[in-house]
């Protein structure tokens, strides 16, 4: 199950990380979130098409800003079957990629409600990123590059072109992503002194102070 109130916490069982970010991918089934994260976790491609069932995730540490950052990444099943299921992990996620295929119109229409699932089940100051896949897929392109940024502009979020089939732009949005989020906890640490020295965070707190839950 997702551990989402200790996310912020630094692991007393587990040092050898200062932070542990809990990361959800989604979007409509098909657009290669499952691609994506076996690309960035493992570097690895296949063309087979295994829809996921559910949920699964991996785990990836990774050095940004001088601190070890543990990612536990949430694959969802973009099946609208699922989708109770999927929800219930979104609270805690402190980052959403909201991903649709380039070569797919209905993915990328869908866009605005991956934003109010996200707005309805997750925290208001969630981080989330608008990435288009499948970008080496030139000739089948329903999407520009300007429809995409466009969307992304007018929603308020920053916006990617990613190939997990080429291993283009993968590891910019994971990067992005915890840059994001670890400037957002600056911001929340900096409004709240008293919890220590910046960077440690060692409550029990569910969340961080200054994020508004609105689950
Ligand atoms: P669900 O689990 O059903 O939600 O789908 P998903 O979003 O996880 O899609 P998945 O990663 O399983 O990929 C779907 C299909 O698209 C597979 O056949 C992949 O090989 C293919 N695919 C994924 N990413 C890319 C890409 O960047 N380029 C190309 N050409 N194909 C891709
Ligand atoms: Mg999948």
């Amino acid at each position: 199950m997702a551990g989402g109130g200790q996310t912020w916490q630094k692991d007393a069982a587990d040092q050898n990380f200062d932070y542990m970010f809990k990361l959800l991918i989604i979007g409509n089934s098909s657009v290669g979130k499952t691609s994506f994260l076996f690309r960035y976790a493992d570097d690895s491609f296949t063309s087979a098409f295994v829809s996921t069932v559910g949920i699964d995730f991996k785990v990836k540490t990774v050095f940004r800003q001088d601190k070890r950052v543990k990612l536990q990444i949430w694959d969802t099943a973009g099946q609208e079957r699922y989708r109770t299921i999927t929800t219930a992990y979104y609270r805690g996620a402190m980052g959403f990629i909201l991903m649709y295929d380039v070569t797919n119109e209905e993915s990328f229409s869908s866009v605005h409600d991956w934003c109010t699932q996200i707005k309805t089940y997750s925290w208001d100051n969630a981080q989330v990123i608008l990435v288009g896949n499948k970008c080496d897929m030139e000739d089948e392109r329903v999407i520009s590059y300007e429809r995409g940024k466009h969307l992304a502009d007018s929603l308020g979020l920053e916006f990617f072109e990613t190939s997990a089939k080429e291993n283009i732009n993968v590891r910019a949005v994971f990067e992005r992503l915890v840059d994001m989020i670890c400037d957002k906890m600056s911001e929340s640490l900096d409004a709240d002194p008293g919890l220590g020295a910046k960077g440690t965070r060692l409550t029990d707190s569910a969340q961080p102070s200054g994020v508004n839950c609105n689950c």
